[in-house]
């Protein structure tokens, strides 16, 4: 066990009288003073109790043991990509953005079976003499809110049918501000994305629609069947092998990045698919990047009570029971090593636990020592606005809201700079 703080077998007692919620959740908690001691499960202490010593024990034996208690107990088991995945390019210009960008958008199903299929949009810097580097990501309004340009495809009714309209109104543009476009190509990059719609409604519907719906046909669901987040990461897979194929796209400097709920998705995308060369996590928050243990704002309990599709049902074990995880999320991010990992987190976002997530980073860094880079060390988060790197890790708390803004951006695009480019 690694110590961010001390357990003692006699809090541990006290703990496992907590009693999971009935009915409603548990109320969220912001008080540090109130975290109970805890200690985080030692990434490289193997389930025998054996220490990892070598980059070829944490390979071979240690990372399979934690990835497979994440699917297991947290994401639920996806389905192998499909063998053969069909590409229909829907449109094209290469005069997209005042004419800086290639604009495509590709319809991607497979073997036949998926009529229903997602829609992918890329732009890609026009007149760089390589294959672009490309950030790829989940959007939560469908793709026609990423940019005010008039030629992207709207999602039909029934694809959008279903959304709240609490936090942004889905409408052509609406979520541009989370999507700079313009910046990110004339960097060099290329950016990719679909709708979280696309691959799987965020609702609980029982799993009959989206992707569960075509691949969990005639089979009957457990407590290890894979959940909405699991599927959206399973879409960025497939995204992802569409990319290989673009040949206009870097395949080897792929970043993965998501927020909020789609930063958790980014996370799993990055630690079942070592394809993917980077992973950014940005407010993911709880079961994303922040250390459940902590239990401050969103906790298990709470998640699951509100999001019941979005992991699979082994999870509720441990509603209000956050010491018993077999792991905790710094070994999410363990799972991205020794891939470039960058954690973002906002001031005023203590729903998701800032701290949490900081402190993820430090105890995933020994992982990425074992690979000779330099990590995170200190506890004590850095302050507003004061990004740092160490080795192949990146971390900032930007000052605002629970949010993904231009400033984030620009910290992530500097990183990719020190990898990708
Ligand atoms: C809710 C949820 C979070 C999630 C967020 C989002 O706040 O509780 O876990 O990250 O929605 O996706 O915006």
């Amino acid at each position: 066990m690694i110590g961010l703080t001390i357990l003692t077998a006699a809090l541990s007692a006290v703990f496992s009288i907590a009693a999971p919620s009935a009915g409603s959740p548990e109320k969220a908690s912001y008080d540090e003073a109130a975290i109970k001691p805890y200690s985080l499960p030692d990434p490289l202490l193997t389930l025998s109790g054996r220490p990892v010593r070598t980059v070829r024990r944490w390979a071979r034996r240690r990372r399979p043991e934690i990835l497979e208690q994440f699917t297991r107990e947290m994401f639920g088991e996806s389905p192998k990509l499909p063998r053969r995945t069909l590409f229909h390019v829907l449109e094209e210009s290469s005069s997209a953005l005042g004419s800086k960008a290639t604009r495509r958008q590709v319809s991607i199903s497979f073997d036949g079976e998926w009529t229903d299929s997602l829609v992918l949009l890329i732009y890609t810097p026009n007149g760089l003499d390589e294959p672009a580097p490309c950030f790829l990501g989940v959007n939560f309004w469908g793709n026609w809110t990423v940019s005010t340009d008039p030629a992207i495809l709207k999602p039909s009714a029934a694809r959008l049918q279903g959304y709240g309209t609490k936090q942004i109104r889905p409408d052509r543009g609406a979520s541009q501000s989370r999507w700079p476009l313009e910046e990110i190509i004339s960097r060099g990059y290329a950016v990719a994305t679909f709708y979280r719609g696309d691959i799987d409604p965020d609702f609980d519907d029982g799993f009959k629609n989206g992707v569960h719906g075509v691949l969990d046909k005639g089979k009957e669901r457990d407590a290890e069947s894979w959940g909405t987040v699991a599927a959206w990461a399973w879409g960025l897979r497939l995204c992802l092998d569409y990319l290989e194929k673009d040949p206009d796209i870097d395949e080897g400097k792929v970043a993965v990045f998501g927020h909020s709920r789609l930063g958790k998705t980014a996370l799993w995308a990055g630690a079942t698919d070592r394809r993917f060369a980077m992973v950014i996590s940005n407010c993911s928050g709880c079961s994303g990047a922040a250390i459940s243990r902590r239990r401050i704002g969103e906790t298990v309990d709470i998640i699951n009570y509100k999001f019941p599709h979005w992991f699979c049902t082994n999870y509720r074990k441990y509603n209000c029971r956050e010491w018993d995880l077999p792991f905790d999320e710094h070994e999410l991010i363990a799972l991205a090593a020794p891939r470039p990992v960058y954690v973002a987190s906002a001031s005023e976002d203590n729903w998701a636990d800032p701290k949490g997530e900081y402190l993820s980073l430090v105890g995933a860094s020994p992982v990425y020592a074992l690979y000779g880079y330099e990590g995170f060390t200190s506890y004590v988060p850095p302050g507003i606005e004061q990004p740092v790197v160490a080795g192949r890790m990146g971390y900032h708390i930007r000052r605002g809201k629970h949010d993904i803004a231009l400033y984030d951006w620009l910290r992530y695009l500097d990183f990719a700079d020190r990898f990708l480019k």
